[in-house]
C-alpha cells in the first residue's frame, strides 16, 4: 500500500498482455461529484500520437460507460493478488446498484489529478484523448460477434488514454 514512487514512461516496464489478462485492473473514474470502479481485463499500453497511451474497452450498459462519457481523466489500478475477491467483486456488482467503492473496503485515493486506490502495486492516470464505438459492420472476423456479443449484444466503446502519471510500489 503507498507510498508510490512516480515513475516516467522510459523508466516504466510491463508486461502488457498479462497484466490486463493476468492481474486484471480497476478502472476507475469520476464525473460531477460521482466515483465508481469497474474491474476490466481487456485493454492495451503502447504508443499513439509520439505518447505513452492506455486503451480500455467498456460496454455501454456498464454504470461506468456514463461517467467515462462525461470525465477527461480515468486510472488504471493494478493490485496485488490478494485483492483478487475484491476485483471480483467489483467486477461482478454495478455501481449503478450500490455503492462498491465502500462495500469492498478498498481505500479510495486522489493521487495525480484522478481516483485511485491505494492498495495498487501500480496506477496509471490517463487523460482521455479519443473515444470511439466498436462497429458491428468493422469486425473482419464473424465469429467474435457471436463469441462475445451473442448473449450481451452492448457493444464496447474504446477509450484511448494517454498516460499522463504513472505511480509504482517498485
Ligand atoms: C475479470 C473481469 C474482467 C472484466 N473486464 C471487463 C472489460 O474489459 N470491459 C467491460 O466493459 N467489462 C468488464 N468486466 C465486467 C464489469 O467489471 C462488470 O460488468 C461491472 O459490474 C461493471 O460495473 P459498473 O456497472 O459499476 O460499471 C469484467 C469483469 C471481470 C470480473
Amino acid at each position: 500500500m503507498q507510498p508510490w514512487k512516480e515513475l516516467t514512461p522510459a523508466e516504466f516496464s510491463a508486461h502488457s498482455f498479462t497484466l490486463y489478462d493476468k492481474d486484471w485492473a480497476l478502472l476507475t473514474v469520476e464525473a460531477a461529484d460521482r466515483v465508481n470502479a469497474m474491474t476490466i481485463s481487456w485493454g492495451g499500453l503502447g504508443t499513439l500520437w509520439s505518447s505513452p497511451m492506455a486503451t480500455v474497452y467498456v460496454r455501454q450498459n456498464r454504470y461506468t460507460y456514463g461517467l467515462m462519457e462525461e470525465a477527461d481523466t480515468f486510472s488504471l489500478s493494478f493490485l496485488p493478488g490478494q485483492y483478487r475477491d475484491k476485483l471480483q467483486y467489483l467486477g461482478t456488482v454495478s455501481g449503478r446498484d450500490e455503492d462498491k467503492i465502500a462495500g469492498s473496503g478498498l481505500t479510495l485515493v486522489h493521487e495525480g489529478g484522478a481516483p485511485a486506490f491505494a492498495e495498487a502495486g501500480l496506477v496509471l492516470v490517463c487523460k482521455k484523448l479519443y473515444a470511439q464505438l466498436m462497429e458491428p459492420g468493422c469486425f473482419t472476423d464473424d465469429s467474435i460477434m457471436g463469441r462475445h456479443y451473442g448473449k450481451d449484444p452492448s457493444l464496447h466503446k474504446i477509450y484511448m488514454g494517454r498516460v499522463e502519471r504513472i505511480f509504482s510500489d517498485q
